[in-house]
Parts: structure tokens; sequence; C-alpha cells
């Protein structure tokens, strides 16, 4: 028998059993049917496909066209992990009405909810889209799409007043009916407490053990980044592997030894 969906509110009655969630990125096809396989609770479509796919500075230069373009392929695998989509930079900051419209947007093109950076400042929008019927799951703590503000991929909460706003972020987010949360680059004890005061699942990033859950960018975990964060993992060397395989082309074709004359051997 086929394995049930997993929905938003599954994540919840996750975090209530005490199971662990895992969540990696997926920005095409093949890609999300692996991750899926792999047995992933989540698949997030992250704006960190303007870096780690399109070879951008940041996640700022991308924009709702190139996140329904990766979004489509995604679905089009099927997954039964849920397919969560990140609103780009630009795309709910502006007006609620363009925020609404861009969630519906991306929920039409097959989003099971949709992710948004930011705390108590957009704890409005946050919550007229849930009463659309979209899940939303935030994102406090390291905001990547505010780096030109914050000057750089910083430790998030090390001081008091920051810790304190972060943890406002977090109740507002909630109180708004976000589903989950990521915590992105926190202190360890900040992501901990937020952990433990909150009702919804924390799925973290750099932020420590003490989470409902983690995600990672796959990019990172099978090595095919330029370069990954200190807090990050990679399981394997797959630039290395893709790299042997295709000199082997080269060297084959280049030899006359690929295509064999009978044959493909
Ligand atoms: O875009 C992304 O990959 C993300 C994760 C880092 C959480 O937002």
């Amino acid at each position: 028998m086929a394995k049930q969906k997993i929905t938003a509110v599954d994540f919840i009655k996750k975090k209530r059993r005490g199971e662990r969630i895992v969540m990696i990125t997926a920005y095409d096809y093949p890609f999300a049917k692996i991750v899926d396989q792999a047995g992933v609770d989540g698949i997030l479509v992250g704006d960190s496909l303007a870096m780690v796919v399109l070879g951008m500075e940041n996640t700022l230069g991308i924009g709702l066209r190139e996140i329904i373009h990766h979004l489509k392929a995604v679905v089009r695998a099927k997954p039964r992990a849920l397919v969560v989509a990140d609103m780009p930079f630009g795309s709910y900051e502006i007006s609620t009405k363009e925020a609404l419209r861009n969630a519906s947007i991306l929920a039409k093109c097959g989003a099971e909810a949709v992710k948004l950076e930011g705390g108590e400042e957009i704890a409005d929008v946050v919550r007229k889209i849930v009463r659309m019927g979209i899940p939303v799951m935030g994102h406090i703590g390291l905001n990547p799409q505010r780096v030109l503000a914050l000057g750089g991929y910083k430790l998030m909460g090390k001081k008091e007043e920051q810790r304190e706003k972060i943890l406002r972020d977090a109740v507002a987010l909630e109180e708004a009916g976000a589903f989950a949360i990521v915590i992105e680059h926190t202190v360890p004890e900040l992501a901990a407490e937020i952990t433990k005061k909150l009702s919804i699942p924390t799925i973290c990033i750099g932020s420590g053990p003490h989470c409902d859950g983690q995600i990672l960018v796959l990019h990172d975990v099978l090595g095919l980044s330029d370069s990954i964060p200190y807090f990050a993992k990679a399981y394997t060397d797959l630039r290395s592997i893709a790299l042997e395989a295709v000199r082997k082309y080269v060297e084959e074709v280049k030899e006359g030894r690929f295509p064999s004359s009978g044959k493909n051997e």
C-alpha cells in the first residue's frame, strides 16, 4: 500500500509524538524523487536555488517566476513529503494584497505550504495567508534575504536584545497560525528555548540539535556546493563522482572507445 501523504498538520502531530522531522531542499524532478525515496518529511523549494543552482551571490536575485519553475518540477515527482515553497525576496513585503496573491499562485502551482522570512513584522501577513487556507512555515534567526542590512551571514541571538527579539518573533508567528518555524543560525540555547516554548515544531539549520527537526541544503549534503557553511554536513562528494564520470566519457569519445562498434557495453 502506498504511504500516506505528509501534510502540514502531520508536522504538528510529529512534534506532539516527539518524532524528529527531517527536511531538505530540492529544486528539480530527479532529486525530488531521490530525497522523497530517502524518507524526508518535507521538501523545501528554497530560494537557496539562487545560489546553489543558479550561481548567484545571494538569494535576492530570484523572483516568483524562478521559484514556480522549480516548484513545478518538484511537484511532478509526486512526493509523499510535504512540499514547501519559499516566498522570494520582494514577493510578500510590499503589500498584504501582493503577498496573498503570490502565496495563492504558489499554492495553485502545487506548493502545500509557503515559507516567509521574518517575525513580528510579518505576523499579520502570515495570519492572512493562513486564513486563506495556505499553511505557512516561518523562518527566523538569520534571514538570508536581509543579508545586505545584516552585513553578512552572522550567528544570531548572542546579544540579549537580539535574543528577546527572536523569541518574540517565534511567539508572534505561532500566534499568527504558522504550522512550523525554521530557526537559522542562532545560538543553540535560544533554539532550544524556542522549541520548548512553542507547540509547533522548530526546524533548525545551524542552530544546534535541540530542535524538533533539521533542514539542510541538498547541494551541501551531496558535496555539490562551492563551499558549505561550517554547520552543514556533506554526506558524499558527488562533485568528484560526476567529474570522474564525465572525464571518462570525454576520454572514451576522444579515444574512439565510445560508442563501441556493436552493442552498448
Ligand atoms: O532557501 C533555503 O534553502 C532555506 C533553508 C536554508 C532553510 O531557506
